[in-house]
């Protein structure tokens, strides 16, 4: 009953209190649904999982987090896959990761979480099977099929507004590093600034240049573009999948895609100074850790996995916004 009562309190008053910030209604909206959502999990689940309550139970006091949500965020990759076929995965059962919480989220929460936001995916085809997770996550499955067949017509942008929730998801292909930059620049002059912004390439390049350097040099362009915006604050970057050679569909990719030049342009990336952990504005989805978890099995050319490795860093980035939700209250 309290926690009821506390909730309430909360799904009332703080989105109010919000909404006299300097943030625009959209954001607004994005905010106290986010907020409606944990609380809504804690209320309904906190008996078997009391430690999410320790997550929330900061909130309406002053004092310190029990944990930070630094913290949870550098734990938020901790999964495990099962061996059985098809693989699953959850989060690791013990701590950190156990303490924070982490939930996979239903396709109502999902779909209020994501209530009236501005979604930008942009990137090659890993970018593409993120963004399909996401409208899988909160459309039903025969609305599904138009769209599946839509966001896989080849090298082409894609657009949806999703009418329950009032969400819009833009796919934008840009499988090289200067598409991204444009994409960010294009977002820089837009009216309606976006709330999520998901972004990765790296294939596109190894497969036809073929080197490190110039992959760096074009990061760091994304870098500057997307430091300069400074006003999403929910971006993200999608890391390049686990490469599995031997099963890799042409006799070019087998020769000038493998997993030495493949860690080349991981260093690549952190030391362009993109991610959050080295100081950027990206939150990275370690697309590269999943795929290896799931292992290849999960892969039928060696680089595109299957839709669960994209669920996990679906369930991962919306978990990332929970907490970041949390931290700005
Ligand atoms: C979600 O969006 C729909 C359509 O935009 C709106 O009618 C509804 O009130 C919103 N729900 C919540 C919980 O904000
Ligand atoms: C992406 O960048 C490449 C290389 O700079 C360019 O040729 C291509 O037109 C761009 N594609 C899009 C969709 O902007
Ligand atoms: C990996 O690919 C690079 C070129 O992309 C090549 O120079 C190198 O020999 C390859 N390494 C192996 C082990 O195949
Ligand atoms: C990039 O940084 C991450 C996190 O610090 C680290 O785990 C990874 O090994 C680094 N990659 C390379 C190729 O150095």
């Amino acid at each position: 009953m309290m926690v009821g009562a506390l909730a309430a309190f909360f799904v009332l008053f703080v989105p109010m209190g919000l909404a006299g910030w300097h943030l625009s209604r959209n954001k607004v909206l994005f905010f106290s649904g986010a907020l409606f959502i944990s609380l809504a999990i804690a209320v309904h689940l906190t008996p078997y999982f009391p430690s999410i309550s320790r997550l929330l139970v900061p909130l309406p006091s002053s004092s310190p987090p029990v944990l930070s949500p630094i913290s949870c965020l550098s734990s938020i990759h901790d999964v495990f896959w099962s061996s059985h076929d098809p693989p699953s995965w959850s989060w690791s059962r013990s701590n950190p990761a156990l303490s924070c919480g982490f939930q996979k989220l239903t396709r109502s929460d999902a779909s209020d979480l994501l209530n009236g936001s501005r979604i930008i995916v942009a990137g090659d085809s890993q970018a593409r099977l993120l963004a399909l997770s996401v409208l899988s996550l909160i459309l039903d499955h025969t609305a599904m099929d138009t769209v599946r067949a839509d966001l896989f017509k080849r090298h082409s942008d894609y657009h949806i507004s999703v009418p329950e929730n009032g969400a819009d998801l833009d796919f934008v292909w840009a499988p090289y590093e200067s598409n991204l930059t444009e994409t960010l620049r294009r977002i820089e002059v837009n009216e309606r600034y976006p709330d999520v912004v998901v972004m990765g390439d790296g294939l596109w390049h190894m497969l036809h240049f073929t080197s490190a350097l110039d992959y760096g040099v074009a990061l760091r362009d994304v870098r500057r573009s997307a430091t300069g915006t400074g006003r999403s604050r929910h971006m993200f970057w999608l890391g390049m999948p686990t490469l599995v050679s031997a099963k890799l569909n042409t006799e070019e990719k087998r020769m000038r895609m493998n997993m030495s030049i493949w860690a080349s342009y991981e260093q690549e990336v952190n030391s362009s100074g993109l991610l959050r952990q080295f100081g950027g504005p990206f939150l990275l989805l370690d697309v590269g850790l999943l795929s290896r978890g799931c292992g290849s099995r999960c892969t039928v050319d060696g680089m595109h996995y299957d839709e669960v490795v994209y669920e996990a860093a679906l369930h991962i980035m919306l978990n990332a916004l929970l907490i970041e939700s949390h931290q700005r209250i």
